[in-house]
């Protein structure tokens, strides 16, 4: 048994919920179900067959666009509204009803058709935050298609990565984003990326923006046909929902791993739509009525459950906003949003928080806005810091709930979840396992840590509904990256430990993975970046932190000898390959030019022990290394 289900400290309705999802796991996801529609109803929660690959609801049938629209329209609720799109950047605000969206869906289903696009084909969505991503992502839901997004600060580079890793059949975009300093085209990306690309795309879907230029027809390119949205959608025949098996994927969305190459991290249909109604009722404590806002990107695992899928399952009504937390105009934006609304559930990253916090540090800009409707806020992508959480608390009045996921899990495994029981917060500590998930700290031998010793966060296998089915092309990959390590638990590359009460505190990444702005990102892609340039001999990026986005990528880089070039060139370089190779989103910024770089005997880089050098932690020389001289070398850096 692990220290969490040990703890006393839980009780009542989360409690009871909790060892019901351990002790009864088919009475638990069986009734959790029923908040789905189905055209086959399951008759079993879990399939073992295939263990340590499992799979839910093995046998159902259902369709995810149809449990996120029709349904609701078919109960007479279609003029409630759907969802809300909030653009400061081009200065639109619009309102969609439940029937108005289904329509555009069912429409824009059609002009996917005819592209070609049918049940298993991949379709990449490559767009900023406007509405016609989400209508997008539930079109190929309702033709049982499965949409791969990326989020548009990739460059060609990672989208062609995308490209041949999902080998979509079409890609749908827009002419581009806009950033508060920059127009992004996005149409000179997709080609490239095309370019780039091995496998070849049968059709691009342009949305025209008039904010952006560029054009589909100015796009036309050997064996790929460039699409206008709005003009295909003229002649498109509508289509109805087409029923998938509950286990067939849903979508798949590419994350970080600790090399380069991204993981496509694969969701079904049927555990999805279950963990999503079950969270949004029972973690978010929100229903048909309630206006929830989770201020991501729909790019973004976040974006994907809490704006889209996890609200329209429910519901609800969605907010999308186009925007920055700070800058467009204000600090004062997000606290407008809520008001105009009257957003129930607010669902932000910390750093957002954070650059509100430095722009308006006792939140003047917020008593312009009744946000009385205001629950409560739940934020996510990092750890929120006590300092960040005490503010928040004492500005909202309302409780600020630190929940812990990833992109993986597609919804949270730690969290006070409201709609079943208001637990006492703590500064510092998402609280408590989700019911489903079993969460338990083990030593590098697999066993169970004292209360209070840090150590790797594991979860008991099988995960719950919702969670990964397994990588895109690669059962083989997950097995051994996320179940390997201990047998029978899923490794989650966190590390961290749980009080003597049972709540649970992430303290960090064991890997190389790094938080930028909630974003999260490869070290190693980026040396991979670094280590082609024709000066660099070896080359290492750490996490170092930052005060606004948690982290920021730093670079550190010893030249080839010979080489003439400064610092200052040599950054330039660096920081504009990344950001042409990887995306703006990296914000690569920093480089450090060094005579040598720690490393064992076995010439192992010691990462980790320049990440705590730099960043002011303690830390201890592995009795490996090569050359102790290299460690001062490192600490005359910080000193500078
Ligand atoms: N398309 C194109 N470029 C993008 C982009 C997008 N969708 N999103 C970010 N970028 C670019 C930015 O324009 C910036 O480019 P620049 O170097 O030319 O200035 C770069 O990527 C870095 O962006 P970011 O890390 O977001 O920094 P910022 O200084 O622009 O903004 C914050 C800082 C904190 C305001 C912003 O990061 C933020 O709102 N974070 C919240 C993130 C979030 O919600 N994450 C979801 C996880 S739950
Ligand atoms: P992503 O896959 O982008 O959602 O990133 C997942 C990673 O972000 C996790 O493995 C954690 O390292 C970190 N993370 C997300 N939420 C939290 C949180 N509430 N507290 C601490 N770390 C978090």
């Amino acid at each position: 048994m692990s220290a969490i289900s040990e703890s006393e400290s839980r009780v009542g309705g989360y409690r009871q919920a909790f060892d019901q999802s351990v002790n009864d796991r088919e009475g638990f996801w069986l009734d959790a179900a029923k908040l789905i529609d189905w055209t086959t109803e399951p008759t079993d929660a879990l399939d073992s067959t295939a263990a340590p690959l499992y799979r839910w609801f093995a046998g159902a049938e259902l369709n995810t666009c149809f449990n996120a629209l029709d349904r609701h329209v078919l109960a007479g609720r279609g003029d409630t509204t759907a969802l809300i799109y909030d653009s400061p950047v081009v200065g639109k605000k619009k309102r969609y009803s439940y029937a108005t969206l289904l329509d555009k869906v069912a429409r824009f289903a059609g002009v996917l058709a005819d592209a070609g696009v049918t049940k298993g084909d991949r379709v990449i969505i490559y767009m900023p935050m406007m509405p016609q991503a989400i209508v997008a992502m539930l079109a190929c839901a309702r033709l049982g298609a499965v949409h791969s997004v990326v989020f548009g600060g990739f460059a060609a580079k990672e989208l062609a990565a995308r490209i041949d890793d999902a080998e979509p059949v079409a890609i749908v975009t827009a002419t581009g984003g806009i950033e508060p300093n920059r127009v992004v085209e996005y149409l000179p990306t997709i080609a490239t990326a095309l370019e780039i690309a091995r496998h070849r795309v049968g059709t691009v879907i342009v949305k025209d923006r008039p904010e952006v230029p560029g054009r589909a027809v100015d796009h036309a390119s050997a064996g790929t046909a460039w699409w206008d949205w709005d003009e295909q959608s003229l002649t498109a025949t509508p289509r109805a929902a087409v029923a998938v098996a509950a286990t067939d994927p849903l979508y798949i969305l590419y994350t970080s791993g600790t090399t380069g190459t991204p993981k496509g991290i694969v969701r079904d249909n049927g555990g999805h739509a279950v963990a999503m109604a079950w969270s949004m009722k029972n973690i978010y404590g929100v229903g048909p009525g309630d206006v929830m806002w989770t201020a991501s990107d729909v790019g973004w695992v976040v974006g994907h459950s809490y704006i889209v899928y996890g609200p329209l399952i429910a519901g609800a009504t969605t907010v999308l906003y186009e925007g920055k937390p700070v800058g467009t105009p204000d600090a004062g934006a997000f606290w407008r949003v809520v008001s105009d609304y009257r957003v129930k559930t607010l669902f932000t990253a910390p750093t957002a928080l954070r650059a509100i916090r430095k722009a308006d540090p006792h939140a003047a800009l917020s008593r312009q806005y009744d946000l009385s409707c205001l629950d409560a806020l739940f934020v996510a992508g990092e750890r929120l810091d006590p300092d960040t959480w005490t503010w928040a608390t004492a500005l909202l009045e309302k409780p600020v709930i630190d929940h812990w996921w990833q992109t993986e899990t597609g919804w949270a495994i730690c969290a006070s979840p409201r709609g079943l029981e208001e637990l006492p917060l703590r500064a510092g500590s998402p609280s408590f396992p989700v019911p489903g998930f079993n969460v338990d700290i083990v030593d590098e031998h697999g066993q169970t840590v004292p209360h209070l010793d840090e150590g790797n966060i594991v979860i008991s296998l099988p995960l719950p509904p919702g969670t990964l089915a397994t990588l895109w092309n690669g059962d083989e990959r997950y097995v051994q990256q996320y179940l390997s390590a201990f047998p029978g638990r899923y490794l989650t590359g966190d590390s961290g430990y749980i009080d003597r009460d049972g709540y649970l505190y992430v303290m960090g990444r064991t890997d190389d993975i790094i938080n930028v702005a909630g974003h999260r990102l490869s070290t190693g892609s980026m040396e991979q970046v670094l280590a082609q340039h024709p000066a660099v001999a070896e080359c290492a990026v750490i996490g170092v932190h930052d005060e606004i986005k948690g982290q920021k990528p730093m670079g550190y880089v010893v030249l080839k000898s010979g080489t003439d070039i400064t610092d200052d060139a040599l950054t330039a370089d660096l920081v504009a390959m990344v950001r042409e190779q990887i995306g703006a989103v990296a914000a690569f910024r920093d480089v450090v030019v060094v005579c040598g770089l720690p490393k064992t005997r076995s010439g192992k880089i010691l990462r980790k022990t320049m990440r705590q050098i730099v960043n002011g932690e303690d830390y201890v020389v592995p009795p490996t290394i090569e050359d102790t001289q290299s460690i001062a070398v490192i600490e005359a850096t910080v000193e500078r």
